[in-house]
């Protein structure tokens, strides 16, 4: 049985979709029970919370873990309390966690990275066999430019010229559902990626092509994007984050691109104008998806 954390996110619920689809035996662990409703047909599930996690009586029952926990800033303390929880149940389960490409990387200072890094470092002390998934940049991040795009054919960022590898969320899932069915690789650290490394330039040139309608990219100073985002009530903590994040893109840090997905899944990673086409109701439907980040 594979016990699947993080499954109302965007990478965990796609990873049940797929888990259902391949037939292997998973549970959700949801926060609160109504959050199980909209899980997908013949998904079990648990109630817990990775700081308040199920007795060791029911741990035992999973084998492999999905670790995922969201971006904050407490989650190097998330995670690593549910870590020792699945040590003190002592059967000893094979984790496959989502990290993020960078954390593998000693000199990587952006504190999303850092805490993957520590959150590692601990794992790898308990000996329980682990698969490290560390994905690029999603592309579902995009989504928070809908509001820009629609009302000011405009994505803004703080982005410089700095190409990201950007990888959809549903190809993470499908490799992490290869990864927890004993189908694929094992061990070690899998950085995913897209097909090809895109500067913001770039996206908004796919975007124009794809929606049919001129797209640009604004450069934007990350005084004004630290400024925007804490008006739009992002935490500092997180704001600042993002600041350190986009410094890591601007000098090449996110440029990656590798052939894991294919290696893993048999099938190509998604290229960007087919998840764009996909997402075409969220970027030119009514708005108000989001309020523009920067
Ligand atoms: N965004 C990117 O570009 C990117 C790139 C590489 C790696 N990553 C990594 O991917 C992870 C985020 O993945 P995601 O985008 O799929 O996340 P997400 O969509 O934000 O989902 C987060 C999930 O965690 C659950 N959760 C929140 N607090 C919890 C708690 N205390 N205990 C248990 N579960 C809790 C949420 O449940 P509720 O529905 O109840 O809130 C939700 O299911 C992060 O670790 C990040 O570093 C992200």
């Amino acid at each position: 049985m594979i016990l699947v954390t993080g499954a109302t996110g965007r990478v965990g619920f796609r990873l049940l979709e797929q888990l259902a689809d391949a037939q292997a035996s998973a549970t959700a662990m949801v926060r609160v029970e109504a959050k199980a409703e909209d899980l997908p047909t013949g998904v079990g599930h648990v109630v817990a919370t990775l700081d308040a996690p199920p007795p060791a009586e029911v741990l035992q029952t999973f084998e492999r873990v999905f670790l995922l926990s969201p971006v904050h800033e407490g989650q190097a303390e998330l995670e690593v309390s549910f870590v020792d929880a699945l040590v003190a149940a002592g059967h000893g389960p094979h984790v496959v966690k989502v990290a993020v490409d960078g954390f593998q990387e000693p000199d990587c200072e952006v504190r999303f990275m850092r805490n993957h890094r520590l959150i590692a470092a601990h794992l790898d002390a308990t000996g329980l066999p682990v698969t490290y998934l560390a994905p690029n940049s999603f592309m579902e991040n995009l989504l928070s430019s809908a509001d820009t795009i629609r009302n000011q054919g405009t994505i803004f960022a703080p982005a410089g010229d700095g190409r990201i590898g950007f990888v959809a969320a549903g190809d993470v899932a499908a490799v992490a559902a290869r990864a927890l069915t004993g189908i694929g690789e094992q061990d070690g650290i899998h950085v995913l990626t897209g097909p090809e490394a895109l500067s913001y330039t770039d996206v908004a040139d796919r975007i124009s092509a794809v929606f049919a309608r001129q797209v640009g990219y604004e450069d934007v100073p990350p005084d004004r994007a630290r400024e925007t985002m804490l008006a739009d009530g992002l935490p500092a903590w997180q704001a600042d984050g993002v600041i350190e994040l986009f410094e890591w893109i601007r000098n090449g840090g996110c440029d990656t691109v590798t052939d894991e997905v294919r290696q893993t899944t048999g099938e190509d990673a998604r290229p960007i104008e087919d998840w764009l086409s996909e997402m075409r109701g969220v970027f030119l439907g009514p708005g108000d998806v989001s309020p523009p980040r920067f």
